[in-house]
């Protein structure tokens, strides 16, 4: 089915809950409703949207805003190893479902916001697993060509909270489904932010006995810890990518961090080939940025990598310009200009 709704509120269509309208708004339910469908007769530019989980409008969009509300979740009838997901199912919804037949791949992706279809574009990842891990096909409508294609997620270029979907094939390909492949073999993934740690709180100790579904309700008792309930507060989730930096770079913020806290104080990083991660939370917390507001913006307190619509009536300005603050004394303090993680429109 198509459902063509003009001059849309897309307020409850994305997690931020910006108040911004699009010209069109398109929902279709089926595959073959994108055949059916009159693309010359859209507003444009067309914008394929997911859950919205992990956009800021900014401003009014001019165009068509098209979701794929296809939310069937198929099992490969040779058994349940492969499962084709419509690119409109949550995506935590699959994980709950993989966990419920106790099959392994995507525990470590629990309660993270957004659909299918979204998860291949982005690579959503935590706690040491990303989307393309567990990738194994995708299927979706070629705007330019005006056909169905099958993706190989080998061809995507795959990289941290990136593929070519956000590069050169931005704007081409509206994904209808996605395949997971998932393992009856444990493959627990525990050495990552405190996974273990948490874990251990269980009766559950011994590593054989552990089950996905241990797994995904640890890992959403962390997340309920740290993140917002998008239920009660607005959020996309992370604002901000964590900066990759040289050794050399990172030995002077060793050298600033241990004037503001202390000779013995370490700094929080990751290392990444010859490379060094340094957590963009961190950074944002030792400029004092916690709790910090702009209006009905603010820098959530739990998780500072997070800015949240803490009145529920911040604008799109509000959140901007708390970016651009944190951003700018992140720059003069540090000497890293940090890339936000959430796509603005
Ligand atoms: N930290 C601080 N102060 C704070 C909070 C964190 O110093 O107030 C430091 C700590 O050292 C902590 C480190 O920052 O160990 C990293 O924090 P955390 O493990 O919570 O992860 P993150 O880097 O903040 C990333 C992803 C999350 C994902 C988590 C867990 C990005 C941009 N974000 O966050 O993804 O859930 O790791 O794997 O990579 C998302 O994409 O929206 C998202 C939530």
């Amino acid at each position: 089915m198509i459902t063509r709704t003009p001059s849309y509120d897309l307020s409850s269509r994305n997690t931020f809950r910006m108040k911004v309208k699009c010209a069109l708004y398109v929902e279709v339910t089926a595959e073959a409703d994108l055949q059916a469908l009159d693309w010359d007769s859209l507003p444009q530019p067309v914008f394929v949207m997911g859950g919205g989980s992990n956009l800021l409008f900014t401003k009014d969009f001019p165009g068509t805003v098209l979701h794929v509300g296809i939310t069937s979740l198929c099992p490969a009838p040779t058994g349940h190893l492969l499962v084709t997901c419509g690119a409109g199912v949550v995506f935590d919804d699959f994980c709950a479902w993989a966990a419920s037949q106790n099959l392994w791949g995507p525990e470590n992706l629990s309660l993270i916001p957004g659909e299918c279809g979204a998860s291949a574009v982005q690579n959503i990842g935590a706690y040491g697993v990303e989307a393309k891990d567990i990738l194994a096909g995708i299927r979706a409508w070629d705007m330019k060509e005006r056909r169905f294609v099958d993706i190989d997620p080998a061809d995507c270029e795959y990289g941290y909270r990136t593929s070519r979907f956000k590069t050169q094939w931005k704007g081409r390909y509206v994904i209808t489904s996605v395949t997971y492949r998932l393992s009856k073999e444990p493959k627990p993934i525990l050495d990552y932010g405190g996974v273990r740690k948490a874990l251990s709180c269980h009766s559950e100790l011994v590593e054989e006995s552990l089950t996905p579904q241990i797994i995904r309700d640890t890992i959403i008792g962390i997340r309920r810890k740290k993140l917002p309930d998008p239920e009660e507060i607005g959020s996309a989730g992370s604002f901000f990518c964590n900066p990759v930096i040289s050794r050399e770079h990172f030995e002077k913020i060793v050298k600033t961090a241990k004037e503001d806290n202390g000779a013995d104080y370490e700094v929080p990083h990751y290392v990444v080939g010859n490379q060094i991660k340094v957590p963009a939370a961190w950074m944002i917390e030792q400029c004092g940025f916690k709790g910090a507001t702009n209006g009905g913006a603010q820098v959530y307190q739990n998780q500072p990598l997070v800015i949240v619509n803490a009145t529920g009536n911040a604008t799109p300005e509000e959140i901007t310009g708390l970016e651009q603050k944190v951003i700018d004394t992140i720059a003069a303090k540090y000497g890293i200009t940090l890339h936000p993680e959430v796509e603005h429109i």
